[in-house]
Formats: C-alpha cells, sequence, structure tokens
C-alpha cells in the first residue's frame, strides 16, 4: 500500500506537471511535503487545471520543451531529484494524425532525453515512465491485454508510446542494471477521467462542456470500449510503484494499470451515466465523423499489479464520475478549485486506507 509519508522532503522531478494528471500528482505531493520540480511546456488547454489550482507556487515549475535536451539537462543538475515520473506527452490520438512527427519527437525524442538525464544524475533512484493502454498491438479482438503481449500500437500516439516502451526497455539493459543504478519502470494506464480534464477529443471533458452550456453531448464513436478509472486510481499507483522501488528493485517492471474488467465501459454507457449523475435533463447523441481509426475494444489485465502489490481498485467508475461533477459544479460556481481537489486526494486517501486494512 501507498505510505504518502515516504515523499515527504523526497526531491521529486515530473515532467507534463502543467497537464492534467501532472497537475494531479503535483497537488498529492505538494501536500505529502515533497520538494517538487515541474518540467514541461505551458498547461495544453486554457482554462488548465494546473492554472486554476495556483500550485505553481509551491513548486520549482520550469517552463521548456522536451526535446531541449540541454534545458532539461540543467534542470536536473539544478533540482538533483531523488525520484522521476515523466508524464510529458503529446498524448491526443487525432492530434497525432495531424502531428505526427512532432507526436514521435516528444513522445520518444522526450523518452530519450529524459532517460539520459537519469542515467547522468546520480541521485535519482527511481524512474517512473507514464506510458498507455494504447502501447499493445490491438486486433480488435477484445482480449485484455498482459504485459508481456506485443507492443505495437496502430495511430502515431499509440506507436510513439510503444517506442517509448521500447527504449526505456533498452535504457534498462544497457545502462541501469547496477546495483546503484536507479530502478526502472513503466506504467501503461487506462482512460482516466476526473475534475479538470480540458483536453479536446476525450469524452468526460466533452460531456462536461456540453453539459454547461446545457447543450447535447455528442459521442462520434459509442461503442468504443475503454478501461475507464478516476485519476486518482492511476496516480496512486504511479506513487507506490515509485515508493516501493525507491528501496527494492524487485518492485521495477512494466504494469498495466486498469480498473476491474467491470469498468470497462463503451462510451455511449459511459455517457448514459454522466448524463444519470449530472441530472438537469442532459442528453447525448450518436454522431460518429467518419473520423480516423480508432481502436474499438481496450481491455487490460491487471493481475501482475495485484500480484506483486497486492494492488486493489478503490473508486469505481460510479464513484468516478460522481467525483469528475462534483469537480465540474465546483468548477461552474467558480469555486476553490485546490480546496476540492485535496478533498478528493483526502477522500481516496481514506478509502484506500479502510480497503487495505479489510483485506490485509
Ligand atoms: N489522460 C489519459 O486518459 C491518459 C491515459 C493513459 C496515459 N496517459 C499519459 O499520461 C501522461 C499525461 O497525460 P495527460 O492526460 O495529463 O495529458 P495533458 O495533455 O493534460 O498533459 C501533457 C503534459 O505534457 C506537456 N507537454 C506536451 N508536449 C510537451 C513537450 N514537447 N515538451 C514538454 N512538455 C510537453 C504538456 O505541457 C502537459 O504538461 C501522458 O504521457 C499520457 O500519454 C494519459
Amino acid at each position: 500500500m501507498l505510505d504518502l509519508a515516504f515523499y515527504k522532503d523526497k526531491r521529486v522531478l515530473v515532467t507534463g506537471h502543467t497537464g492534467f494528471k501532472g497537475a494531479w500528482l503535483t497537488e498529492i505531493l505538494v501536500k505529502a511535503g515533497a520538494k517538487v520540480t515541474g518540467y514541461s511546456l505551458e498547461a495544453p488547454t486554457s482554462p488548465s487545471l494546473f492554472e486554476l489550482s495556483g500550485i505553481k507556487k509551491d513548486i520549482n515549475s520550469v517552463i521548456g520543451d522536451i526535446r531541449d535536451y540541454e534545458l532539461l539537462k540543467k534542470t536536473f543538475e539544478e533540482a538533483r531529484p531523488q525520484i522521476v515520473f515523466h508524464l510529458a506527452a503529446q498524448p491526443i490520438v487525432r492530434t497525432s494524425y495531424e502531428e505526427p512527427r512532432y507526436t514521435f519527437e516528444t513522445n520518444v525524442m522526450g523518452t530519450v532525453n529524459v532517460l539520459e538525464c537519469v542515467r547522468n544524475t546520480d541521485s535519482v533512484k527511481s524512474f517512473l515512465n507514464v506510458t498507455t493502454d494504447k502501447v499493445y498491438l490491438n486486433r480488435d479482438d477484445d482480449i485484455a491485454f498482459k504485459e508481456d503481449m506485443p507492443l505495437d500500437g496502430y495511430d502515431p500516439y499509440s506507436n510513439s508510446k510503444s517506442c517509448s516502451e521500447l527504449v526505456t526497455h533498452s535504457y534498462l539493459k544497457s545502462f541501469f542494471s547496477a546495483p546503484e543504478a536507479a530502478a526502472v519502470s513503466t506504467a501503461r494506464a487506462g482512460n482516466v477521467i476526473g475534475g479538470g480534464d480540458f483536453a479536446r477529443d476525450r469524452l468526460v471533458p466533452d460531456c462536461v462542456r456540453a453539459a454547461m452550456k446545457k447543450r447535447e453531448i455528442v459521442i462520434r464513436n459509442p461503442r468504443a470500449t475503454r478501461p475507464f478509472q478516476h485519476v486518482l486510481e492511476p496516480l496512486w499507483v504511479y506513487l507506490e510503484i515509485a515508493q516501493k522501488q525507491y528501496s527494492d528493485k524487485k518492485f521495477a517492471g512494466w504494469y498495466n494499470v486498469g480498473p476491474d474488467l467491470s469498468d470497462s465501459k463503451s462510451a455511449g454507457d459511459l455517457a448514459t451515466m454522466f448524463c444519470d449523475v449530472w441530472g438537469d435533463g442532459l442528453k447525448w447523441v450518436d454522431q460518429s465523423d467518419g473520423g480516423p481509426h480508432e481502436a474499438a475494444f481496450l481491455r487490460l489485465d491487471c493481475a501482475k499489479l495485484k500480484k506483486i502489490f497486492g494492488w486493489k481498485s478503490i473508486w469505481h467508475i460510479d464513484r468516478a464520475i460522481k467525483e469528475t461533477v462534483e469537480w465540474s459544479r465546483v468548477y461552474a460556481a467558480k469555486g476553490d478549485i485546490r480546496a476540492e481537489m485535496d478533498r478528493e486526494i483526502r477522500a481516496y486517501e481514506d478509502d484506500a486506507e479502510s480497503a487495505y486494512y479489510k483485506i490485509h
């Protein structure tokens, strides 16, 4: 089980801290008492969770491109991190069809640059590369992917993340085998939902935008099935992997991080659940726009994570939607975003503690 107290006074570097997941991760770390350095471009959306929460004043926020090796290296030299989470990426499938070269440069060479910095900074003891469930060769035959299955994403985003995995595997074998070298892991998480995601072409942000404008939600691909989970679920796992492998390399590895199979829902089912919780007569419509290929099925087998970490999912899909709606209502009412994030983090921590207490 994750022990947040471990992070007190630890020097932690987060790439992609201005993004949706990065802002949540940064807030958890700040609350835990870590000394956080963030490295990324400006927030990718406006509004953004990073700006709304005001976390910037509590960390060392460096705005830079992950492709700029010299600036990244300088940031590592100055921050001397003990733990590194790599989240910076171009993460949108449709954007990757429009800008494949930028996507590969950012997601592949960005990972190379981060790994170069990790191997040349002797303070780093624990490194986690955040990839995605889309790294696998997906034949749309509705199998649940296991970690040893072939990596060969279809679209440029997915494939760039498969490459990011392979780059990490090569660096591990080539440069991190000495006992004193940093522990290296990757985490392949499913689709996350939660308050503060303003990205284009993502299901829940589309739902929130439509709900706030009192319009129907347009669903492009209602039958596409994805392993949805609340953003705090994978973040808790990232923090636990980084924590455990810090003192014992046997915990390092490649991990699927997804919800229980019952939480793998179609986009249409998720939209229906969202409308029910939001109320106010909200509805969705099926409007396929004949966009580029996206996988129809995506399911993850998380047995490895369960076996090695005794992991269990804490917030299932209904709770994830409820919390997302709650956050969106605070946002709509121009309320205190950071206080709302802290409420959710506290609630999740309490629920995780009682869930683990009950099983161990
Ligand atoms: N959101 C999801 O459902 C999901 C699912 C699985 C994996 N992931 C992975 O999690 C990570 C974070 O995703 P997110 O949803 O928070 O995305 P996001 O778009 O909100 O954040 C991306 C972050 O990367 C930064 N970034 C982008 N290009 C950069 C560049 N060239 N140089 C430096 N920084 C750059 C952005 O500024 C931002 O801080 C990504 O690696 C993504 O692939 C996300």
